[in-house]
């Protein structure tokens, strides 16, 4: 069946639109449509409405009658608005503003037109905004304090190494060796708290050869002889859509944000204790284009979206909100600068990084404009 309105408009939308025939089969999705209730077009012609759209409020105060108001607007036409509902999408709840209105495209014909707010979006968006503000106060105290540092390691190296030549007594070096380890150690650690130096070098580049960089790193860390004794090495599952736009960006920048990323959960994966002995250890490298997608006030028509999932322990949850802060670990080994370099490299590239994660699905998702 073909809409009497421009689908090429509704396209555009970053509201999710819907429409469905008086007996309640879908007619139409757009692609916000698709992916808030993350199927394709093809999938959701045709299907019962009641299969896509399912509030989770049920036995909750906020229970609503939707079979019943839904056919109050077939009989009267009037429309109605619900306002903070949570749909059932797979295993995940959404939060949603929805209004449902009666289109006639011929006479005696009836079609119901269904349109979605995503909520959560919004709510992401601010927090997002007060979250940037934020990491960019913390990161320039951290700089400040790590450039304070900087300055006298130098000397400080210079005179230990004078010192430990005009000694009397040999194995007193001993103690001049601990300082210079100790500077170096504390050299490295500002060098890396202050960055990179050079200016990120812009290339066209495709986020495929990136993970095709990464994917071998990760397998030779894991398939030393001692890695392998311990465990099965973790699957990595290659998720890709290859029809993917080339972006500008430094790949050795990215390499480096996939790299923290995924050295990450591989680290959870194989450090931490299981979640279940039965399921098989995996990262998955997810690719695909995300539509309507708001970056720093910047609204994208469309996004490249990566995501990095692991099925291990997850973040502790007092870690979570904190976790792209510089020196936040939960590792007794870890320095806590991985995902504060990834954050700041995603910043040039005027991406965005966001983190879900509950035990057995943690998923880092990265957004890069190409346009
Ligand atoms: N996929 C993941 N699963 C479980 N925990 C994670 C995951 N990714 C990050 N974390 C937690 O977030 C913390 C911060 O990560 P980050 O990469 O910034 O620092 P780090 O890994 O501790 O140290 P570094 O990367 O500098 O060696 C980690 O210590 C870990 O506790
Ligand atoms: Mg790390």
């Amino acid at each position: 069946m073909s809409l009497p309105l421009s689908s090429s408009i509704l396209d555009q939308l970053s509201t999710a639109v819907m429409v469905c025939s008086a007996n309640l089969e879908v007619l139409y999705v757009n692609p916000s449509c698709e992916a808030l209730f993350e199927l394709s077009q093809s999938r959701a012609l045709g299907m019962p409405l009641f299969h896509l759209l399912q509030e989770a409020s049920e036995g909750s105060s906020n229970w609503f009658d939707l079979p019943k108001a839904l056919s109050r607007v077939i009989d009267s036409g009037h429309p109605f608005t619900r306002r903070e509902a949570l749909i059932r999408v797979g295993l995940q709840d959404k939060a949603v503003d929805y209004s449902v209105s009666l289109i006639e495209p011929q006479e005696k014909e009836k079609w119901l037109l269904i349109e979605f707010q995503p909520i959560e979006r919004l709510l992401r968006i601010s927090r997002d905004e007060a979250q940037a503000q934020q990491y960019q106060t913390t990161r320039q105290l951290v700089r400040g304090v790590a450039h304070e540092v900087k300055n006298p390691l130098g000397g400080i190296r210079g005179a230990t190494q004078l010192l430990a030549r005009s000694l009397p007594a040999p194995d007193l070096r001993e103690f001049t060796q601990i300082i210079l380890e100790e500077v170096d150690r504390l050299t490295l650690m500002v060098d890396t708290l202050l960055g990179s130096r050079q200016p990120p070098a812009f290339v066209s580049t495709n986020i495929h050869e990136v993970l095709e960089r990464v994917l071998p790193l990760l397998n030779s860390v894991q398939n030393t002889p001692e890695a392998l004794a311990l465990n099965q090495p973790v699957q990595l599952i290659r998720d890709y859509d290859l029809s993917l736009p080339e972006l500008s960006a430094d790949p050795n920048l990215l390499i480096q944000v996939v790299l923290n990323i995924s050295m990450n959960a591989l680290q959870a994966l194989t450090e931490q204790a299981p979640t279940s002995a039965r399921l098989p250890r995996q990262i998955t490298f997810r690719t695909r284009i995300q539509r309507a997608f708001t970056i720093h006030g910047i609204c994208h028509r469309s996004v490249i979206r990566l995501d990095i999932e692991d099925n291990g322990p997850g973040i502790p949850p007092a870690l979570l909100e904190s976790v792209f802060y510089p020196m936040v670990t939960g590792r007794a080994k870890g320095t806590g600068l991985g995902l504060s370099i990834a954050q700041d490299i995603m910043q040039l590239h005027k991406g965005l990084i966001e983190c879900q994660s509950v035990a057995g699905r943690t998923v880092f998702s990265l957004f890069l404009p190409w346009e």
